[in-house]
């Protein structure tokens, strides 16, 4: 089946239904998502949205800027983070009249929060800067965004698995996509598509990801030749519920809540004298397992306490819920009475589609764009948080870029018309989930899988060395062979959830390397990455971007540099 849009928008999450709001407005939109709408994985996004509103306290938007920089050990594009930081406020505002139920102070503004990493006066003290909405902040803008494009017209194609974009003479000019009902294929034409399809940390074994947050689109253009910016970057939640990886916010401590070892020590205090619990998650993560290393875990196990049983009850109920019920469901705990047990878990990756400042994707290191393909949200490497995000930054990221990205697109509608799919492009995608289905190996995607996410959480995540990375890229060679042998049992077209598994399971491989050999080539510990046999940040040799372009022989590399505006690298105390 065919169909002809203005703009084809894949991924319903908030970076895709900003830009859809905005682009709606002047042509038709379709937006594929492979989940239905609003389940993006965006909901699950809990403690805040950040904007130098200084609602609670003094605050300004430079604050945010000087954070944002820092708080991503000077890896960010200064321009882009200055973007920002400056359209925040606006942001907030324009949310709050789309319908979003923010919290309130007893005064009725906006109610505001101390988030990671976030300080006022240029790193003197924690500032109240994250909006919320209780603790499902993402569910709340989702929703009122979902509306507003019901309003508009968007269409949605629900259940919609993308299988590939289409570049030709370097314009992108559709998306083919399977409908996972039928199992038939689809091809929407378009002017210009958007990339806004979400976060990979499904690579990982413990995750706060959903089960969705698998890459594919990263995959696809990354098989196309497009490089994957600072792929070696990924994000470790110092708060996952132990065991499980589910997100307790950073929230919890922004109300009060402190984290503490075995010995009942709150530990951060030596991490980080002056903004303690409240340090950027890079270093509260280190903290954590530098902890359980030196013995000093719970019972000298392998996890720490977050105790919010000094916050207040009412607090508690009123303004952390969503956690309140997690705990009591997963773990048994009442968060006011008992400690909660966490450990780090993989949460977001600061790496991915490299794009400016208005969403256009850039195929290499002196930033040629391809026509018509632009890129938003997790997904995108703008790149705003540099080595490490910063809390309630990235749902900042998903509205402000979503929204200029949905701006540039209608600045191009009507100047090229739509574009046409070649026909062996659609056979290419045919026959790809035909040879999926002959094939008669013994071998299992979910199994497969299952040791991908336990090799790259054993080899590649909060402490990295030479020895582990050069083991883990030879294991995922020898996983990438198996996943030939692999053979469906369910021949069927409807509905077949062990073909898509099948599919996400390649390009999580793909991303599986880029990750693992960014790491390998990047001989410095810099925000999130740190690697044990490099424990400086190397400014002289590697203040710039990585660029990874996978090829039949393995990830080649290449280098951006990074655009410092306003902030020199200086050190990085809290
Ligand atoms: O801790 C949290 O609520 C997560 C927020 C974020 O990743 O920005």
């Amino acid at each position: 089946m065919i169909h002809s849009f203005d703009a084809v928008i894949i991924g319903s999450g908030l970076a895709g239904l900003r830009a859809a709001v905005e682009v709606s407005r002047q042509g038709s939109v379709a937006v594929l998502t492979k989940l239905y709408p609003t389940r993006s994985h965006s909901t699950a996004a809990q403690g805040g949205i950040g904007a130098a509103l200084g609602n609670e306290e003094p605050d300004r938007p430079e604050w945010h800027f000087y954070d944002t920089a820092k708080g991503g050990d000077f890896l960010g594009d200064q321009d882009a983070i200055e973007v920002m930081c400056e359209d925040a406020i606006r942001t907030i505002i324009e949310l709050e009249h789309l319908g979003v139920p923010f919290s309130r102070t007893p005064e009725g503004k906006i109610a505001q929060r101390k988030f990671g990493g976030h300080t006022r006066e240029f790193g003197s003290a924690p500032v109240r800067r994250a909006c919320y909405s209780a603790d499902r902040t993402g569910h709340a803008i989702m929703f009122a965004l979902f509306e507003q494009c019901g309003r508009q017209g968007v269409q949605f194609f629900k259940e919609f698995h993308v299988i590939d974009i289409a570049i030709e003479k370097n314009r992108c000019t559709g998306v083919i996509a399977l409908e996972i009902l039928t199992g038939e294929i689809h091809l929407f034409t378009a002017e210009a598509v958007l990339v806004a399809s979400g976060g990979y940390g499904k690579v990982f074994k413990t995750t706060s990801n959903a089960h969705a947050s698998t890459g594919d689109c990263l995959g696809i253009l990354a098989d196309k030749g497009i490089p994957l910016e600072d792929m070696e970057f990924f994000q470790f939640h110092p708060t996952g519920l132990y065991g499980l990886g589910i997100l307790i916010t950073e929230g919890a401590r922004g109300e009060g809540g402190i984290l503490l070892n075995g010995k009942g020590e709150r530990f951060m205090e030596h991490y980080a004298p002056t903004i303690k619990d409240l340090a950027p998650r890079d270093m509260v993560s280190r903290a954590i397992i530098t902890e359980i290393r030196e013995g000093r875990g719970i019972d000298g196990r392998d996890y720490v306490h977050l105790d919010l049983t000094k916050v207040d009850k009412r607090i508690i109920e009123e303004r952390l819920p969503e956690i309140s019920t997690f705990c009591r469901i997963y773990m048994g705990i009442d968060p006011s009475m008992a400690p909660i047990p966490v450990l780090p878990t993989a949460h977001y990756a600061m790496g991915g589609i490299p794009t400016d400042i208005d969403g256009r994707v850039l195929k290499n290191e002196i930033g040629d764009a391809i026509e018509g393909l632009f890129a938003a949200g997790e997904c995108a490497c703008v790149s705003v948080h540099g080595a490490n995000r910063l809390g309630c930054n990235s749902l900042l990221d998903t509205v402000v870029f979503g929204r200029r990205a949905g701006i540039a697109i209608c600045d191009i509608l009507n100047k090229t018309g739509r574009g046409s799919v070649s026909k062996e492009s659609v056979d290419r995608a045919r026959e790809a989930i035909d040879t999926m289905l002959r094939r008669k190996g013994s071998e299992k995607a979910a199994v497969i899988r299952k040791a991908l996410q336990q090799a790259m959480m054993d080899k590649c995540s909060e402490f990295r060395t030479e020895n582990e990375l050069l083991s883990l890229t030879e294991a995922l060679k020898g996983l990438r062979e198996r996943t030939l042998e692999i053979g469906l049992k369910d021949k069927g077209k409807r509905f077949n959830t062990e073909l898509l598994e099948a599919l996400e399971l390649n390009h999580l491989i793909s991303l599986g390397e880029l990750i693992a050999h960014s790491a390998l080539q990047r001989t410095e510990s810099r925000g999130a990455h740190t690697r044990e046999d490099f424990p400086d940040r190397d400014d002289m040799n590697w203040l710039k971007h990585t660029l990874a372009f996978k090829t039949d022989k393995g990830p080649v590399f290449g280098y951006k540099e990074v655009r410092i505006t306003r902030f020199r690298p200086a050190e990085r105390k809290y």
